[in-house]
């Protein structure tokens, strides 16, 4: 009796779910009511907005537009009108971020002084020694590195996942005091107030909005793992903070490898932190918000490691957000991301900003695998073995394929414990990550582990502080691998640590998986700009943190090893803070060029820079090529760019009014712009020329103004792209005086239809400085 009850109960409750669920999708049917966040962007110059600085009056004109555009009662929607605003933008944009329906979006289009509504984005973070390969060792003491005082006084901004004010890394010994300029703060959160602030860490804030709106519609039960302040909690932003500006710290070292000196690029920089991603991702409303704050806050470059596959510029947040931050002359640095070695899939790809892809470094973590046929396979890992009695002992391997469990790529869950306990087990890479995969193998009892290159990875070797005795194989050494193990009934390995080895190897390699021009939005501009080193960087890492990243890691270290384009861009705001503190007047044009006509297109043996596959790297691969930051600091000529030439060049790219309008907050007629200049070229730093149809010309057009010595005489040298003659005029350009610029034509003359691209260079030299620019020719014959 007691029992039939219970079953009705359950089968009534049952149902009546049933109806719930049938009838909350009817409705949605009808008309969707899911609130989700939209950028709202709004016209400047309105009326009113000029003199509505005063926060609160922002926020009531706002308030106005989501009134207006708010469902009529019965729509079911009557809450208020100022909870659905998340953020009111006044120097990155004109806008604000509210909560919408998809009706409400529609209708927020329409009123008058809406320029654009875009839906939220969320978007993705590019997953101490390094200043030393890039020749900034203390012997350059009294050279430029010396003069810009290490970057004295400069302030990088960095857009990323919050800090860990405790690390070494983050002292404020010997820092001057605070710029006058400086109007950040140091924010209240959870586990942080201000007193973690100093003269290293001048600001830290956090921007949570647009990650919990996000949130509270896909996974409302989702525990908050994360302090709710400017706290790191994933240790990404820790470790590319202080990439760009860290302290001096000596010993530093992961567990005993890598050890050395651990300092930033620009180690007398400030710091200031802006906390915008989350273990959700990092979303745009939230992101623009930051960069809202941080252009009124003081900074001089800003550094983003994250970013979302390309969008056209009008769609794209950090694209608007930045070109207010270049108007400000604020530098704007970004990662490429890591979908290389693909091609067409850089991103963050705005010519006012400096778009970074990865290389290698000289430094290697050898870990080789002795097989029991007597073979060895090289494989590189920063497991501390040395320093481990049992690493080096002989092991069953095991390679478990088959099922559905995906147990090749040791999946959470998928390794039978019968087989993998006490053995050497085969991973492959894919799937879930390199560290968690590691985590799998112990958990199921295994010894040691070999994590497999598939040929998605080729040989890129990023290294991992592993919890159990680990290396990883290129895909090449991993067939061998395999090969082995079929031949055998038993297959047997040892795997030898080799410590940190320096210099063997060739570097800078530009890694596989950092992303590849030409970019799809605007090709007319060579993308990505520079390489720096992104592989297996050494970084400082969160005291709550292990060094594999993962919560179940307990061991505790203040650094750990990363790789992805996010560790490449940080080197390069570090650079950026250099020359800043180097030239304070510079625009962030002809910083962009100092870096870009400095950098090395051939690696430290002197012969071409090259790809993870052995072949020279191209301008889409590594842009105008390996950062060399001494040279940058003195680059002699440097290529600048006002605003409103980008904004002419936009009319170049066919950009309608309004598109124009929604990057560049400048209400232009192209037709006027191009009619008043004839024959325009962006003065970029590279060339980058598509011939069309039938043509077999094109001229280009450059200036280049004095950054060197007063009196000085450049030459031209010209390397031609095959099939294509260069023409230069004048050869030689005669400076007189600081600051003097001089223009030149480029005819590119194609002798032929080229079926693929073609590339060169153009270098400006004379005894002291060598100024050079990749060329890149392109045929479209449609
Ligand atoms: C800041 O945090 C520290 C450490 O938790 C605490 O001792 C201090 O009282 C706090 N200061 C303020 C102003 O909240
Ligand atoms: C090993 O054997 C499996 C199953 O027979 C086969 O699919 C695989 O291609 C072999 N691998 C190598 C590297 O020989
Ligand atoms: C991390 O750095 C702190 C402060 O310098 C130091 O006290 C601590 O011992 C370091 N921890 C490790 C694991 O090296
Ligand atoms: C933008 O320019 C066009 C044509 O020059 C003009 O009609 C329009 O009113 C301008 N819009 C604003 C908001 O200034």
């Amino acid at each position: 009796m007691e029992q039939r009850s219970i079953f009705l109960i359950a089968l009534v409750t049952l149902s009546l779910f049933c109806l719930a669920l049938l009838s909350q999708a009817e409705a949605e049917a009808e008309t969707d009511t899911t609130l989700r966040t939209y950028i709202v962007q709004l016209h400047p110059n309105s009326p009113t907005t000029t003199s509505l600085t005063v926060s609160n009056l922002l926020h009531q004109w706002h308030l106005s537009f989501v009134r207006s555009s708010m469902s009529s009662p019965n729509d079911g929607i009557t809450d208020d009108p100022s909870s659905r605003i998340l953020y009111s933008y006044r120097s990155a944009m004109e806008g604000f971020a509210a909560l919408l329906s998809e009706t409400e979006a529609t209708g927020m289009r329409n009123l008058p002084g809406v320029v654009a509504v875009r839906p939220d984005r969320r978007l993705e973070l590019h997953t101490t020694y390094s200043y030393k390969f890039l020749g900034l060792s203390s012997s350059s003491a009294s050279g430029p590195w010396a003069q810009s005082r290490f970057g004295n006084g400069a302030i990088i901004g960095v857009l990323d996942t919050g800090v860990w004010p405790e690390s070494p890394s983050f002292d404020d010994r010997g820092m001057p005091p605070l710029p006058k300029k400086w109007r950040g703060i140091c924010q209240q959160g959870q586990d942080f107030n201000s007193t973690y602030c100093n003269r290293k860490l001048i600001g830290a804030r956090f921007f949570t909005k647009g990650h919990l709106a996000a949130l509270a519609r896909t996974s409302p039960d989702e525990v908050q793992l994360e302090y709710v302040s400017p706290r790191d909690s994933q240790g990404h932003g820790t470790h590319t903070s202080s990439t760009a500006g860290g302290a001096p710290v000596a010993a530093a070292s992961v567990l005993g490898n890598g050890a050395g000196v651990a300092r930033g690029m620009a180690p007398g920089s400030h710091l200031a932190i802006y906390k915008v991603c989350w273990l959700t991702g990092c979303y745009s409303s939230d992101i623009l918000a930051a960069m809202d704050v941080a252009i009124r806050d003081g900074v001089d470059v800003l550094s983003l490691s994250l970013g979302g596959f390309p969008v056209p510029l009008y769609d794209d947040s950090i694209a608007i957000g930045s070109f207010r931050a270049m108007e400000r002359g604020i530098s704007v640095v970004c990662s490429a991301g890591n979908n290389g070695p693909m091609a067409n899939s850089v991103a963050n790809e705005a010519p006012w900003i400096v778009t970074v892809g990865a290389s290698t470094l000289d430094r290697r973590f050898p870990a080789m695998v002795r097989m029991g046929n007597g073979k060895s396979l090289y494989g590189e890992s920063m497991y501390p073995g040395n320093r481990l009695p049992n690493s080096g002992q002989e092991l069953e391997v095991v390679y478990v394929t088959g099922g559905d469990k995906g147990s090749e790529y040791c999946f959470r869950g998928s390794l039978p414990m019968d087989i993998v306990r006490g053995k050497m087990v085969v991973c492959d890479r894919g799937v879930n990550g390199r560290a968690e995969k590691g985590e799998v193998v112990k958990e199921a009892g295994g010894a040691a582990m070999i994590l497999a290159n598939t040929e998605i990875n080729g040989e890129e070797d990023s290294v991992d502080v592993h919890v159990l005795p680990a290396t990883q194989v290129g895909a090449a050494e991993a067939y061998r691998l395999k090969a082995y193990i079929n031949s055998t009934a038993k297959a047997t390995a040892r795997i030898v640590f080799g410590g940190t080895v320096i210099g063997a190897n060739r570097a800078p390699v530009v890694a596989r998986f950092s992303s590849r021009g030409p970019s799809i939005t605007d090709p007319g501009v060579l993308k990505p700009d520079v390489v720096a080193p992104g592989v297996n960087i050494i970084a400082a890492w969160p005291g709550n943190r292990g060094p594999n990243g993962l919560p179940e890691d307990s061991r505790k270290v203040n650094f750990t090893v990363l790789s992805g384009t996010s560790m490449a861009c940080p080197h390069v705001s570090g650079i950026a803070a250099l020359v800043r503190a180097a030239h304070p007047r510079w625009s962030p044009a002809a910083v962009k060029s100092a870096i870009m006509t400095t950098a090395d297109s051939t690696d430290h043996m002197g012969e071409p820079i090259m790809d993870d596959e052995g072949r020279p790297a191209g301008v889409f691969d590594m842009g105008a090529g390996h950062v060399n930051p001494l040279r940058a600091m003195d680059p002699g000529l440097v290529y600048n760019i006002s605003p409103n030439d980008y904004v002419t060049h936009l009319c170049t790219l066919g950009y309608r009014s309004s598109n124009i309008f929604t990057v560049s907050h400048r209400n232009v007629s192209c037709r006027e712009v191009l009619r008043r200049s004839r024959g325009f070229s962006l003065n970029y730093p590279s060339i980058s020329a598509t011939f069309r149809g039938r043509a077999t010309k094109k001229i280009i057009r450059r200036k280049v103004t004095n950054v060197g010595e007063a009196k000085s005489v450049y030459t031209v040298k010209v390397a031609e792209p095959e099939g294509v003659r260069v023409r230069v005029r004048p050869r030689q350009l005669a400076f007189e005086r600081i600051g003097q610029t001089l223009s030149y034509k480029v005819w590119l003359i194609s002798r032929r239809v080229g079926l693929r691209p073609s590339e060169g260079h153009l270098r400006w030299i004379n005894a002291k400085y060598q100024v050079r620019s990749p060329i890149s020719v392109n045929w479209n014959q449609s």
